[in-house]
């Protein structure tokens, strides 16, 4: 299978893509982590993204397309199926996901749209803890999803941090960059018939169960 995921900062992406790359094994290819692990190892990628992601602001449309064509290169991916979390974020990369899965004799079998009203966006956002390991990446939120000890990962008990984006005064530029760029792509795989809508409001399980189903996924 090979899915994308659309959905605002702090929708659920993240936290739903997981759940799925470990129930049904494919990939989960995340644009965010892909960026914030280059940031950490200061690669030429990391460190022409920063400056934008400390803004709230998308990231050149070339560092990702060739983040993007080197992962999807991989023989990994055709064998196993992928997921795609955070790109495509605007029309132009969009387009370049085109002709690169074209390239490789694959295309994208549905584009799950996971919605939720931006008033919840913000709580989500400020209250998320992040595992910083990366074979982990684990995401908890103070409230809604909280570690059993305060501050350490449940899986691998690595403390957990703040992501640097997830301020409350970044969270209303990540939201009009999310309007103005990003969901103009749902009309755009919209006219394709990829897309099935997801409420993304409620509890993550349930969440996920329409996912499955979306996806016609036996539970
Ligand atoms: P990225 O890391 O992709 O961030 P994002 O899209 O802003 O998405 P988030 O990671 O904030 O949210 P999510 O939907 O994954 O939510 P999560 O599951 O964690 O991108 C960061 C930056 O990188 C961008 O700003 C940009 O600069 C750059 N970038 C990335 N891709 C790019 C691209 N293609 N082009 C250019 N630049 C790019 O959940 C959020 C919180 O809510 C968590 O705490 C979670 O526990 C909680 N939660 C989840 N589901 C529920 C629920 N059902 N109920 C209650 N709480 C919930």
């Amino acid at each position: 299978m090979r899915i994308l995921f659309l959905g605002a900062p702090g929708a659920g992406k993240g936290t739903q893509c997981k759940k799925l790359s470990s129930k049904c094994a494919l990939l989960h290819l995340s644009s965010g982590d892909l960026l914030r692990d280059a940031v950490k190892n200061n690669t030429n990628a990391g460190v022409a993204a920063k400056e934008f992601m400390d803004k709230g602001q998308l990231v050149p449309d070339k560092v990702l397309i060739d983040l993007f064509r080197e992962k999807l290169s991989q023989p990994d991916c055709a064998a196993k199926g992928f997921i795609l979390d955070g790109f495509p974020r605007n029309r132009a990369q969009a387009e370049s996901l085109d002709q690169l899965l074209s390239e490789l004799n694959q295309s994208l079998d549905i584009v799950i749209d996971l919605t939720t009203s931006d008033s919840l966006l913000e709580e989500r956002i400020t209250g998320r803890r992040v595992c910083p390991n990366k074979s982990c990446n684990a995401v908890y939120h103070v409230s809604f999803s909280p570690a059993k000890k305060d501050g350490v990962c449940d899986l691998c008990g690595t403390e957990l941090s703040h992501r640097s984006d997830d301020k409350a005064e970044l969270v209303k530029q990540r939201l009009n960059v999310y309007h103005e760029l990003t969901a103009p792509l749902i009309d755009f795989y919209g006219s394709k018939n990829l897309v099935v809508t997801v409420n993304g409001e409620g509890e993550q399980e349930a969440i996920f169960a329409d996912i499955l189903k979306a996806l016609k996924v036996q539970v």
